[in-house]
């Protein structure tokens, strides 16, 4: 799993440094990592440590993004709505070093409470204390109050 010849490593060094502890969200589709770090709250004014890649070479997808948080974990919601925007993505769990879990980011048949429905008309969006619900389709995401269909830019629904 940490051989050198990984498609970090083929240009002979890493392009961003290795990690100690926390997790490092990896094969991230290309332009995503900056909404990776909004989903997660990342914003440069806590002091968390994080190291971001963009549009670097990768073996499984012709470019990727890949994102390198310090001393932390993510929640199952967290990675759920990173499905949505990276479904690709490979979680690693690095603990001194070594990458001690890795599993792919599965998408979720529904996620709840985390995306906001663009159409003005939809009872979420009103003054109603109606909880969002979308299903997950394959290549979107569809509001299970009004019907609508978000496929581009689900980065831009997430509250
Ligand atoms: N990594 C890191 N810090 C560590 C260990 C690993 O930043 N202490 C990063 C690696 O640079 C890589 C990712 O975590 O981007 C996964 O590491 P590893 O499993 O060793 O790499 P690969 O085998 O290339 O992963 P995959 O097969 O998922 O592409
Ligand atoms: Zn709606």
């Amino acid at each position: 799993m940490s051989d050198d010849t990984s498609a970090d490593d083929t240009a002979h060094e890493l392009r961003v440094s290795k990690i100690r502890n926390g997790t490092v969200i990896d094969h991230v589709r290309a332009g995503q990592a900056l909404n990776v770090l909004a989903i997660l709250g990342i914003d440069g004014s806590q002091n968390e440590e994080v190291s971001v890649g963009i549009n670097v070479p990768s073996d499984r997808l012709a470019r990727k993004d890949i994102v390198k948080v310090e001393g932390r974990e993510l929640s199952q919601e967290e990675v759920d709505v990173l499905s949505l925007i990276a479904p690709d993505a490979t979680i690693n769990i690095v603990r001194e070093y070594e990458v001690t879990s890795k599993h792919r980011v599965e998408r979720p048949e529904e996620v709840q409470d985390v995306l906001h429905c663009p159409n003005a008309a939809c009872i979420t969006t009103e003054d109603e204390p109606v909880t969002s619900r979308f299903e997950v389709l394959e290549d979107g995401v569809r509001c299970l109050y009004c019907g609508t269909i978000v496929r581009e830019s689900i980065a831009d629904l997430i509250d």
